[in-house]
């Protein structure tokens, strides 16, 4: 017999709780589109795969219909496996690909090279050999910089190449771009990882389907990104070509990204994936960032340093200014040494929130 003493999840009163309200939510900034709170679609799918008890461990009947939303946007063979977060997914991701002697070509600028504290480093065994590049993305020729030494036990072997679509520098690949890096690294023996981070702003600029530049154009597998784009928290390993990935689901338990209540991920990106939440959300914050580079690049002093291409701005304005901007909104300096700031606009981001930004920046240019 049920114990009568234990209060069951449906006679909860949801609205009862002893946490108290500790921000005002009304205010938002620019400084990452992760600053910003669960989409309100999020939330709900959260709560309608509440009570009861499933399989935990990604045995759970989300996880696995999770499989069926995935396969309709990247085809019959990809596979997702959830995980906490992105530099987990891309440690798996990696691992997946490489050998103990394997390395894993990138831009400098890339987030597994300086923002993962080493992770894939130190985590994933992996040897990362970085290229400059003028604008976060990789090229052919840029590759080539890095690809090259097989053979020889003195250099660690390039295995794998990692792209960022869109890049950490707010620009974006063209289908052509992704498929010629495919291609050259598979005539050479490399894969294809891209961090898609924030995948669905590429495709929102792109105005294509995720598969046209990532399955079709060659991509081997993919950290697909969902915090920064509503979700609560997660990402997902997706393994395009089965051929190349191995022992992903080993992998993940090893690097510590197997959720034991993945129902609750599974569940956000079936909110996220199944409808058009994905793409609602990444055109929104595309185009808050688009309205943000309108509203400042005619302010004299303020320079927008790199192309608009998803949710990001990059300026340089006088260091003062930005001071004074920071005691009133969220954001950060991208470059210490030349000053240049980095504006994020997130799926939360109003015009308002921007028209009153435009102003600041104007405001606290006059008092110059
Ligand atoms: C390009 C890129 N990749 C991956 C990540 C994921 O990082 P995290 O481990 O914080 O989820 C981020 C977050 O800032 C990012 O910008």
């Amino acid at each position: 017999m049920a114990d009568a003493s234990v209060t069951s999840n449906d006679q909860h009163d949801p609205h009862t709780t002893d946490a108290a309200r500790h921000h005002d939510p009304a205010v938002r900034g620019f400084a990452s589109d992760n600053y910003a709170g669960v989409h309100p679609e999020i939330l709900a799918a959260v709560a309608l795969a509440n009570g009861g008890h499933q399989v935990a461990y990604g045995e759970d009947d989300y996880t696995g219909h999770l499989q069926d939303v995935f396969r309709r946007h990247f085809g019959p063979r990809a596979e997702a496996f959830p995980v906490f977060n992105g530099t987990g997914a891309n440690v798996v991701a990696l691992q997946s690909v490489s050998e103990r002697w394997g390395a894993v070509v990138a831009a400098e600028s890339a987030h597994i090279h300086v923002d993962e504290c080493g992770a894939p480093e130190k985590m994933g065994g992996l040897k990362l050999l970085t290229v400059p590049t003028p604008d976060g993305k990789l090229t052919p020729e840029l590759i080539d910089r890095q690809a090259w030494g097989w053979g020889d036990e003195h250099r660690a072997q390039p295995l794998a190449v990692s792209i960022t679509q869109t890049t950490e520098l707010g620009t974006c690949y063209g289908v052509e771009e992704v498929r010629a890096i495919c291609e050259h690294a598979h005539e050479r023996g490399m894969v294809v990882h891209m961090d898609g981070s924030r995948i669905a702003n590429a495709a929102a600029t792109l105005d294509v389907p995720l598969r046209e530049f990532t399955t079709d154009a060659g991509v081997d597998l993919l950290s697909f990104g969902g915090t920064k784009n509503g979700l609560l928290f997660g990402e997902c390993v997706v393994v395009l070509n089965p051929d190349v990935a191995r022992g992903v689901k080993y992998l993940r338990k090893m690097s510590m990204q197997l959720a034991s209540k993945m129902r609750f991920v599974s569940v956000q990106f079936e909110a996220l994936l199944a409808g058009d939440l994905w793409l609602r959300n990444a055109r929104h914050s595309n185009a808050m960032a688009e309205r943000l580079e309108t509203a400042v690049r005619d302010i004299d002093g303020v320079t927008v340093v790199r192309p608009v291409q998803a949710n990001a701005v990059f300026a340089i304005l006088p260091r003062d200014v930005s001071e004074r901007l920071q005691k009133r909104y969220r954001f950060y300096f991208w470059n210490e040494h030349t000053g240049e700031v980095r504006w994020m606009a997130s799926f939360d981001t109003t015009e308002d929130d921007i028209d009153s930004f435009a102003a600041a920046i104007l405001e606290e240019m006059a008092k110059r």
